[in-house]
């Protein structure tokens, strides 16, 4: 098992599988993004390898994401390796779902269980300037896809931009009248290049909350009030589905972390937005032994941050959130 020093079990990893992304949206990344040259990634061979340390340490829940998961070469044969990893119990990915009208099912067969999907907007002109290059059309028949291959259930990612997005977050909340969906609103958190936009632009979870019960009336508490995941969860009068609102920024859930991250370069991040990593591919590459990157791992654990410091005004520099992975 893999405890940090505060007594929390880090037992969920999220892995980046590439920096690369096929969308370029406002809060993420600049439309001229460079990425890292493949060779400085995590090879297939190499992610199975981690993976399996991983699972041999207790960690049972992982989450594919990027950059954009999907458009990873081999993206399938992956999926199905990392499924068959022993002690591997949950696999999900977090997908912008450009690729998911021809991805879903065979994700779905490969082992793939869950997706969450990132739609920021009903309007497909919002959601061609958020997004910079996407087109809303392949996302919905993406989500109604992964619906059909019964990769369930079906989370869609909303973050929340004053100027691009605030006045959408009603329609969205709607879905969940008919759909038996969890539309989760995520509050914009700065990272490198800290833009105007992300220090400027922050819509809060609050303030979100109350813009949809001024449409839908007192939202319901659902989930008998407890976090899933870093998600509080409500429910509309009458809603098939859940809304939820993750509100990193203006309440931390930091106390209840259970995670850590793979960079799409080998490195193991015990924070989001905290600058400190760990080293993984490199000792891999110069042959270290499993005994020895088990203890990398757990040393790296051990030095957990206890939490994000964005209420001080510390931002993490050294990475644009695709190459950690939301
Ligand atoms: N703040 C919050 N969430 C972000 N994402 C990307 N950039 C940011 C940001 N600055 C989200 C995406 C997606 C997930 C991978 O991370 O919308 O849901
Ligand atoms: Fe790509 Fe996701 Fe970043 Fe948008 S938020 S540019 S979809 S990685």
């Amino acid at each position: 098992m893999a405890i940090d020093r505060f007594g929390r079990n880090i037992h969920y990893l999220r892995i980046s599988l590439t920096d690369h992304c096929n969308l370029r949206c406002v809060y993420c990344m600049p439309e001229d993004m460079t990425f890292r040259p493949n060779a400085e990634l995590m090879q297939d061979d190499e992610l199975i390898q981690l993976v399996k340390l991983f699972a041999s340490l207790g960690f049972d829940k992982y989450r594919l994401t990027g950059g954009e998961p999907t458009v990873r070469a081999h993206i399938v044969d992956l999926v199905k390796e990392i499924a068959q990893v022993p002690g591997v119990r949950s696999l999900s990915m977090t997908t912008n779902g450009v690729l998911l009208k021809r991805l879903a099912g065979p994700l779905k067969n490969a082992g793939l269980q869950r997706v969450n999907v990132s739609i920021d907007t009903l309007n497909p002109e919002k959601f061609k300037r958020i997004t910079r290059w996407g087109s809303l059309q392949d996302v919905w028949e993406g989500v109604l896809a992964a619906e059909q291959a019964g990769l369930l259930p079906i989370k869609l990612n909303a973050v929340v931009v004053s100027g691009y997005n605030e006045s959408d977050v009603v329609e969205l909340a709607g879905l969940t009248l008919e759909h038996p969906w969890q539309v989760r609103f995520i509050e914009m958190m700065p990272f490198a290049g800290a833009t105007e936009l992300q220090l400027n632009q922050i819509v809060t979870a609050q303030q979100i909350q109350e813009r949809i019960e001024a449409k839908f009336g007192p939202l319901q508490i659902a989930n008998g009030g407890k976090l899933d995941g870093e998600a509080r969860l409500f429910r509309l009068s009458g809603g098939l589905g859940e809304v939820g609102f993750i509100s990193s920024v203006t309440v931390p859930f930091c106390a209840a972390c259970t995670r850590a991250r793979l960079t799409a370069d080998g490195r193991l991040r015990l924070c989001l937005l905290r600058e400190g990593e760990v080293d993984l591919l490199s000792p891999l590459r110069q042959g270290a032994s499993l005994d020895e990157l088990r203890q990398i791992i757990l040393d790296g654990v051990w030095h957990k941050p206890w939490g994000h410091g964005l209420a001080d005004g510390v931002i993490p520099l050294n990475r644009v959130m695709s190459e950690i992975g939301g």
